[in-house]
């Protein structure tokens, strides 16, 4: 079924867990957080990110995502990641997404929280939750598709200003605050350092927002349960999921290579579904932090 995104993370507030936000610029990927989901008994997100334009147009996806949330069994957000223009976040709107994500942080900050706001009004008409950016985390989501990688803390990194992020949150009127402290998008090339000093001085400036960590890739589980005792609520996990099904393609490959035997294009489809299936049950068992299943 679908759920708001201002719903979900109160879930998530409620047992001390973050909400697993998968992004599914594939219908193997859709499928798989939607399996794991209903095989887990925990809510999920599943999100498209603007800049995945070019492996799955919103037009295509988007509408698929739509109808497999609203007839599974488990809770379900189908939420629009990174958005860059308001002409998107409304195609998205008008598609039937229950969470949007307005992504002005590479903007000076008084643009930021202008077209925040606006995003905020367009979101009210649809009773959609909206996420915003404060801070900068280096790297972006699209670097990641062309192999990009960045050393932990991040390459240009911003950590976000738990003082700003008071101020932007009353003037945007944003339910949710992605916030930069230390994760980066894509593979790190070193150890990622996070700061939880600054995650719980926002937390306890902002407390009635739910934080977002993008970059959830390479973090380890200590990490991951210490962001969300410090209020981490939606944790965005991309690179290791496609990277551990990008290996398992290519090791059915060399296989059949090795056999001399044909391999068809829907042996890579199914292969991939199948690791993406198991590694998203894994996740979103470590992200519940120890609460119960839900459903
Ligand atoms: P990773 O690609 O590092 O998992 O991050 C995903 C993300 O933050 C999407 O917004």
């Amino acid at each position: 079924m679908l759920v708001n995104l201002r719903d979900i993370c109160a879930i998530a507030e409620q047992n001390n867990m973050a909400i697993a936000a998968f992004n599914t610029p594939s219908l193997e990927a859709v499928r798989a957080a939607i399996g794991a989901a209903e095989a887990t008994g925990y809510p999920v997100i599943i999100q498209h990110a603007e800049c995945h334009e070019n492996i799955a147009p919103l037009d295509v996806i988007g509408p698929a995502m739509v109808a497999l949330a609203e007839r599974s069994t488990a809770q379900i957000c189908v939420h629009l990641d990174h958005g860059e223009n308001l002409s998107y976040i409304r195609r998205a709107l008008e598609m039937g997404f229950t969470g949007v994500m307005l992504d002005g942080s590479a903007l000076p900050y008084e643009e930021n929280v202008a077209m925040s706001a606006r995003a905020a009004a367009m979101c009210a008409n649809f009773d959609c939750g909206l996420e915003c950016e404060l801070g900068s985390l280096g790297a972006r989501e699209g670097d990641v598709l062309h192999g990009g990688d960045t050393p932990a803390g991040g390459t240009g990194a911003t950590y976000t200003d738990p003082d700003q992020a008071r101020e932007f949150l009353d003037a945007t009127g944003a339910d949710l605050l992605a916030c930069s402290f230390g994760t980066v998008h894509g593979l790190y090339r070193g150890e990622p350092h996070l700061s939880f000093e600054v995650l719980e001085q926002i937390r306890e400036r902002v407390p009635r927002a739910a934080l977002v960590m993008h970059g959830g890739s390479g973090v380890s589980n200590e990490d991951y349960h210490k962001a969300i005792d410090a209020g981490i609520r939606k944790i965005n996990y991309y690179t290791y999921g496609v990277k551990y099904a990008g290996e398992s393609v290519a090791e059915l490959v060399d296989a059949r290579r090795t056999a001399g035997t044909q391999v068809y294009w829907h042996d890579m489809t199914i292969a991939a579904y199948e690791r993406l299936l198991a590694d998203f049950t894994d996740v979103m068992k470590v992200f519940a932090n120890g609460a119960a299943p839900l459903a």
